[in-house]
């Protein structure tokens, strides 16, 4: 059976320093160079490698840019909305649906074998007028609706949502908004069970920000984890969206991590920026950049925690100057498009610069294979295989690489499962399983790969007990070496 791919008070931007933001950028990048070194792999590569999401928060308008392009593709395993696939932006009148930023994300999705997440179903900021005034039943349809019409849409494409967003007071009580006044605490539980009927398959999340440690806000959400997983009310995952001041990263975010990750869930860092008080200086930037090291650090020694998701890319459309006056630089490339600290950083938390490859084993001096005319030649192909795995399920991320001189027009990577696991959700590709034969199948967007590049996909699995890293990689029935 083939598996088929899957605070504040808002201001407006600042037009006039903006653009001279802008107009100060667009110089520097005429000579900006891009500080990652060709021999250096690149943050998708060793996120893949290690088995976990390396995301960023899209603006589909700024695609046009080329720096912000060439850095959104080559850097990034995973894509989100920062604001596209909002309530305000995919239904702004009450049934009328507006898919066109929304399908763009998901659109550049695929067509750069990303993985998509969904953010957010229902929120309080963003929501449209007409949903803001509605009485409690009304309220709860229009809010089933919503939720149910959009997790419909990208069903197969999304591999998580965001399902509830930002519902609980620093305190530990419940947001006074208008869905918890209208419809009391239920409504948590009604929008993710509307989520799951929606798409058996996709991961449901709840998102918070200021619950990353442990404090009465993250000890609420524990709670409400705890209670719905007694209970069967489907939640998939956690996101802590870790919009952090420099020196300031909580001190218990695995013990967090960890203690959710005990209850059965995922967890993800799921919007990260860390933002200081301008100008920034060199001491500033240092600390930003263990800061970045350790959150990067600290999911990757976490099995449930699936990644790590910046919001945004460059300092210079960050959100963060707009509502904490004064503060800024929060993200990893600043206004010029030019790596900051914190990129060397995560390189460093991901154990190095390059995945380093695994040594291929030299024939015995007197061992003269025979050469099988059933098996082609090793060294046409390289596969980088990641797994974070919990209890008896696991996430896999892969990079089939072209070593040959001969472009691949269209792709089938075979291997085997050495430990009885099965394929439940896979993107970027078709999967279909004999037994413990698994044969994938490039997506129609995919198919090419260049000679010395690759192309990427995943899937979700189930594990009995171990996950053994399967063997036998083939490309087009070509033996591939794994890195
Ligand atoms: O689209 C309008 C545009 O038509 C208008 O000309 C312009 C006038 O300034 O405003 C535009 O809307 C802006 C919108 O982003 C889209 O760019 C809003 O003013 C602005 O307030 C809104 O800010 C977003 C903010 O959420 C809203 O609360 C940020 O970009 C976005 O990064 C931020 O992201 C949130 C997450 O979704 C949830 N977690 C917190 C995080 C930071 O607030």
């Amino acid at each position: 059976m083939p598996i088929t791919q899957s605070t504040r008070t808002s201001v407006p931007r600042r037009q006039v320093a903006r653009r001279v933001a802008v107009v100060a950028a667009a110089a520097a990048l005429a000579v900006a160079t891009f500080a990652v070194p060709a021999s250096a792999a690149t943050l998708r590569e060793l996120g893949t490698a290690a088995g976990k999401d390396v995301g960023f928060a899209l603006d589909p308008n700024r695609l046009s840019e080329t720096a912000y392009k060439q850095i959104a593709d080559s850097e990034f395993s995973l894509v989100v909305a920062e604001n596209a696939m909002k309530w305000e932006s995919t239904e702004p009148q009450r049934g009328q649906f507006s898919w066109g930023q929304a399908d763009a994300v998901a659109s550049y999705a695929a067509t750069t074998g990303k993985k998509l997440y969904g953010h957010t179903l229902v929120w309080h900021q963003q929501l449209p007028g007409w949903a803001q005034n509605l009485g409690a039943s009304e309220l709860e349809s229009a809010m089933v609706s919503h939720a149910s019409t959009v997790v419909r849409r990208y069903a197969g494409q999304v591999v998580a949502w965001d399902v509830v967003n930002e519902a609980f007071e620093e305190n530990g009580t419940r947001r006074q908004s208008v869905f918890q006044q209208r419809l009391g605490n239920g409504y948590i539980e009604t929008a993710f069970r509307a989520a799951r009927s929606a798409d058996p398959a996709v991961r449901l999340c709840y998102n918070d920000y200021n619950i990353e440690g442990i404090n009465a806000k993250s000890d609420a959400v524990y709670a409400m984890v705890k209670d719905f997983k007694a209970r069967g009310v489907p939640i998939d995952c956690v996101g802590l969206q870790s919009h952090f001041i420099v020196g300031q990263v909580p001190s218990s975010l695995r013990q967090n991590m960890e203690r959710f990750a005990a209850l059965g869930v995922d967890v993800r860092v799921t919007e990260l920026d860390i933002r200081m008080t301008m100008p920034s200086d060199s001491t500033k930037l240092a600390q930003q950049a263990a800061d970045y090291r350790s959150v990067f650090s600290t999911c990757n020694a976490v099995a449930r925690c699936q990644g790590v998701t910046i919001w945004g890319i460059t300092d210079k459309y960050s959100w963060v100057p707009d509502v904490f006056s004064g503060q800024g630089a929060a993200l990893v490339w600043d206004n010029g498009y030019a790596p900051k600290p914190a990129y060397a950083a995560i390189q460093a938390a991901f154990g190095g610069v390059t995945p380093t490859p695994t040594p291929t084993p030299t024939p015995t001096a007197t061992a003269t294979p025979t050469p099988d005319p059933t098996t082609p030649p090793a060294g046409t192909c390289s596969v980088t295989y990641g797994a974070s795995t919990w209890n008896t399920g696991f996430t896999a991320n892969v990079i089939v690489r072209n070593l040959s001189a001969t472009p691949v027009d269209g792709w089938r990577l075979t291997f085997t499962f050495p430990s009885g696991q099965s394929v439940t959700q896979a993107w970027s590709s078709t999967v279909t399983q004999q037994g413990a034969q698994v044969t994938v199948t490039n997506a129609p967007w995919n198919g090419s790969i260049a000679p010395g590049q690759s192309q990427t996909f995943g899937f979700n699995g189930a594990h009995p007990g171990t996950n053994g890293t399967p063997t036998g990689f083939a490309l087009n029935g070509a033996a591939c070496s794994v890195v």
